[in-house]
């Protein structure tokens, strides 16, 4: 079990990704991936309001929707579920009564009564950062959100937060969500993780398997002959240079029998101030994998030779 910054939540260090959820996944498929993760020993679950919206047909909703379903079904104990504002077709933005808003909204398609973990997901300049986290500040006082969080702010941007939540006596974030693997590392590492260390905030992030690549199954640039939605987006990372990562992360899984993914989830588990990885699966065979990824510790050795092998990742990459 691994704790997210200076929250209570002590939670699986893995957290399963909700966007598939209403998307890649229908609500069947989605409840026998909750059930095998929760089986397996998860406990931690990542969505947005605004999942699955880019979907034809689709709202915003259903991931949190089908999420609410399967708590109401299966009535786990200590289930953590994290979600997001500011991108829901309906409640775009964090201005202040727009959060109140959507938060009521989500607690309403997720059947509970507060939200452990609630992110801004996206940082929304056109708000004044006062007013955003005075917002949250509210959310936390009045019970509707346990804890607090951001995704896809600069590291300046993170320290402003706390320096207004701090000023103004209201609850500070305890994680950071930011998209971070072994083929996108530098901005995190150079200009988040130094926020996260100073401030105790636990690393959350995503796209570990950078969309499905990290799991070696794209021997090449060319996305033809897979019919995923993620595959143009994960098989762009299939340069000779990513291949080699996947070489090492071959060669180092073998020596544990463990899996290229689950091998690639160790490394980001290993990174300073990382709490949980967020990888999804579309399907129960997927699973396994991430489970393993939680549980699977790296030595020292092995960590830096995907760090060496990793190290030209430019940024924005
Ligand atoms: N904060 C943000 O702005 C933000 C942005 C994006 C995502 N997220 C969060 O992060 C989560 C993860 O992102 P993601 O799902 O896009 O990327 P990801 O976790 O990097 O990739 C997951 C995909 O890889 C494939 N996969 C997983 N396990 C596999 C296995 N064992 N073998 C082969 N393929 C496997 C599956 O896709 P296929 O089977 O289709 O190949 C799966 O959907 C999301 O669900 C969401 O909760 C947050």
């Amino acid at each position: 079990m691994t704790r997210i910054g200076t929250s209570d939540l002590n939670v699986f260090p893995l957290s399963l990704g909700g966007n598939v959820f209403g998307w890649t996944a229908d609500r069947d498929a989605s409840f026998a991936v909750l059930d095998a993760f929760t089986a397996g020993g998860g406990d931690f679950i990542d969505t947005a309001d605004a999942y699955s919206a880019w979907v034809p047909g689709n709202s915003g909703g259903e991931s949190e929707t089908i999420i609410g379903e399967w708590l109401a079904s299966r009535k786990p104990q200590n289930v953590v579920v994290a979600t997001k504002v500011s991108q829901h077709p309906d409640f775009k933005g964090l201005a202040a009564a727009n959060v109140r808003k959507a938060a009521e909204a989500s607690l309403a398609r997720l059947g509970v009564d507060a939200i452990d973990l609630y992110y801004a997901h996206f940082d929304d300049e056109t708000v004044p950062l006062e007013e955003t986290v005075g917002a949250f500040g509210q959310l936390v006082t009045d019970g509707l959100v346990k804890n607090i969080a951001v995704s896809n702010y600069t590291g300046d941007r993170i320290r402003e937060w706390i320096e207004i939540a701090e000023r103004t006596g209201v609850a500070l974030p305890v994680a950071v969500q930011p998209h971070y693997n072994l083929v996108h590392r530098n901005e995190v590492e150079e200009t988040i993780i130094p926020v996260a260390e100073e401030f105790d905030l636990g690393l959350v992030p995503y796209y570990s398997l950078a969309s499905g690549f990290l799991t070696g199954k794209y021997r090449s640039t060319d996305a033809a002959g897979h019919e995923s939605p993620r595959a143009q987006g994960a098989a762009k990372y299939a340069t000779d240079a990513g291949l080699r990562i996947i070489d090492a992360l071959e060669e180092i899984g073998q020596a544990h029998g463990a899996s290229i993914a689950a091998t690639s989830l160790a490394w980001l588990r290993a990174q300073p101030t990382v709490a949980a990885p967020i990888a999804s699966a579309r399907t129960v065979e997927q699973v396994p994998d991430l489970l393993a990824g939680a549980r699977l510790e790296l030595t020292a050795d092995e960590v830096q030779t995907l760090n060496a092998v990793s190290e030209w990742t430019p940024t924005h990459a």
